[in-house]
C-alpha cells in the first residue's frame, strides 16, 4: 500500500490502520492468493498472487464486492453464505465437498480452492480468503481418473478375452477328444473290416457248398467225390471264419482297452518284483520261441498299492514290441526291466538294445493306429494302450528315448500309491 499503484481506492475499508504496511507485506509473501473482505463483502486487501490468479489489478479489486469474483450460479447466495461466516466466524475450508470455482476478469472458470480465516481488526471482522488455484491438480486428476478407467477397461477386455480364450480352449479339447475318438472308431472299422470282410466270404463259401450238397443230396446225384469236397470247404472254411473272427475279436478288445474302462481291473497291494516276474511267467511260450532274454532289477521290498492289471497289460505290450520291432535282422536281443523308488514315485524303465526308432517315429507311437507295420498284422494300438494304461489306471507318466541303431528307452513314472480315481 506504499507504491501509488497499489494504493488502494477511496473507498476501500483500511484495516489495521498504521500496521496495515507490515500485514500487506506479510499477505504479499504468502505462496497463495490472498483476498481479505469485510463483513459487507468489500475487498480491502489483495496480493500480487489473487491479481495473477483472477487476471484484475488491485486497483480493479480493491473496494468493490467480492461476488464479482464468484460465478454466476452462486453469486447470487454469496452474500447470504458470507452472513452465515460472519455470525459464526471460524478457520475453515470454503466449501468442502463441492467444486468451488472463481471467475477470472475474462470470464473463465478458475477451480479453487478455498480456505478462511477470520481476521479482528480495530475496524470489525474481516475474513481472509485464501486462494489456491486447482487448475493443474484437477487436471491431474482427470488425467489419472481417465487412466484409471482406461486401465479398468482394458483389464475388463483382458479378462474377458481370457473368457474367450478359455472358452475357445475347452472347445478345442472337446474337439481334439471328439476326433482322437472319432479317428479311433474309423481306425478300429478300418481294422475289423478286413478279418469280418474275410468272414462273410468264408461264410457265403460254405452256405454255397452246403446248398449245392443238399441239391445233389435230394436229386439223388451225390457223389462220394461231392461230399469229400464239401468236408474240405467246410474245413477250410471254417478254419479261415474263426481265424477272422479271433482277429475281430482282438481289434475289439484291443479298442476296449484304448477307450480304457476305468471301473475295470482291481487295485491291490503288490510286491512289484514277485509281479513282474509272474507277467514274464505268462510270457514264456513267446518268449521260448525267441533268443532273445529279460532281465528283472527291481528291489524285493518295493510294495506299489496300484492296479498290476494295467502293469501286466504294460509290459505285455512293451516286450510284444520288442520282440515284434526291435531285432528284424534276427540277432538275439537283450530286454532291461529296471525298477526303483524316488519320494511318492515309482520309476520304471523299460529298454532294449535294438533297431531304436527314427525321430519321426518316436513323434507319433502313441498315437492310435500308429504303425510301421500295416498289412503285417500291426494295429499300432500297442503303445497306445501303454499310454493310456500309464496316464489314465497308474495315474502317471511315460517317457520315450530312442535313436535309430541305438535300442529303445521307456521311463513310466507313477505314484506308489495312485490317490483314488
Ligand atoms: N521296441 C521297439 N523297437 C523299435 N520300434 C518300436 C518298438 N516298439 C514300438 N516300435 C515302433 O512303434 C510303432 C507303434 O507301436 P505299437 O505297439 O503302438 O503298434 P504295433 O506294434 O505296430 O501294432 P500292435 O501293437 O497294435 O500290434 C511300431 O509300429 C514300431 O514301428
Ligand atoms: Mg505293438
Amino acid at each position: 500500500m506504499t507504491s501509488p499503484s497499489h494504493s488502494p481506492a477511496p473507498s476501500a475499508p483500511r484495516p489495521f490502520g498504521q500496521s496495515g504496511q507490515l500485514f500487506q507485506r506479510v499477505v504479499e509473501a504468502a505462496p497463495n492468493a490472498i483476498i481479505m473482505v469485510n463483513r459487507a463483502g468489500d475487498i480491502a486487501l489483495v496480493n500480487a498472487q489473487a491479481e495473477k490468479l483472477f487476471g484484475y489489478s488491485r486497483e480493479e479489486l480493491l473496494g468493490r464486492k467480492i461476488e464479482m469474483l464468484v460465478p454466476p450460479p452462486v453469486r447470487d447466495r454469496h452474500p447470504q453464505l458470507r452472513d452465515r461466516f460472519f455470525a459464526n466466524p471460524q478457520t475453515r475450508a470454503m466449501g468442502t465437498g463441492r467444486d468451488l470455482y472463481g471467475v477470472t476478469k475474462d470470464g473463465r472458470d478458475v477451480p479453487v480452492e478455498i480456505g478462511l480465516n477470520p481476521i479482528e481488526t480495530p475496524d470489525g471482522t474481516f475474513v481472509l480468503a485464501s486462494i489456491i488455484d486447482i487448475t493443474e491438480r484437477k487436471r491431474a486428476e482427470n488425467t489419472m481418473r481417465e487412466l484409471n478407467l482406461s486401465l479398468e477397461r482394458q483389464v475388463r477386455e483382458t479378462m474377458s478375452a481370457m473368457e474367450k480364450l478359455r472358452g475357445a480352449q475347452d472347445e478345442l479339447i472337446q474337439k481334439e477328444k471328439l476326433a482322437s475318438l472319432g479317428s479311433l472308431v474309423a481306425g478300429v472299422a478300418h481294422e475289423i473290416n478286413t478279418p469280418v470282410g474275410v468272414g462273410v466270404t468264408a461264410a457265403s463259401t460254405l452256405q454255397e457248398g452246403a446248398k449245392r450238397l443238399r441239391r445233389l443230396y435230394t436229386d439223388d446225384r451225390l457223389k462220394r467225390s461231392d461230399l469229400e469236397h464239401f468236408v474240405s470247404l467246410a474245413e477250410e472254411s471254417s478254419r479261415i471264419l474263426l481265424k477272422n473272427l479271433q482277429r475281430a475279436a482282438e481289434l475289439i478288445q484291443g479298442f476296449k482297452q484304448v477307450a480304457v474302462d476305468q471301473t475295470s481291473g482291481e487295485r491291490r497291494t503288490f510286491a512289484l518284483k514277485a509281479y513282474i516276474a509272474e507277467v514274464l511267467l505268462s510270457l514264456q511260450p513267446r518268449l521260448k520261441k525267441t533268443p532273445h532274454t529279460v532281465s528283472v532289477d527291481c528291489p524285493t521290498d518295493l510294495v506299489v498299492d496300484s492296479y498290476p492289471g494295467a502293469l501286466a497289460q504294460i509290459l505285455t505290450n512293451l516286450i510284444a514290441n520288442s520282440l515284434e520291432h526291435a531285432w528284424p535282422g534276427g540277432r538275439t536281443g537283450q530286454m532291461w526291466i529296471r525298477a526303483r523308488v524316488e519320494d511318492t514315485l515309482v520309476i520304471l524303465d523299460f529298454s532294449d538294445d535294438g533297431a531304436g526308432v527314427p525321430p519321426d517315429v518316436q513323434q507319433r507311437m502313441f498315437e492310435p493306429f500308429f504303425t510301421t507295420r500295416r498289412g503285417t498284422g500291426g494295429s499300432g494300438l500297442g503303445l497306445s494302450i501303454v499310454h493310456n494304461l500309464v496316464t489314465q489306471i497308474l495315474g502317471g507318466s511315460i517317457r520315450i528315448r530312442s535313436e535309430p541303431g541305438q535300442g529303445l528307452a521307456l521311463t513310466i513314472r507313477f505314484p506308489l500309491r495312485p490317490a483314488s480315481p
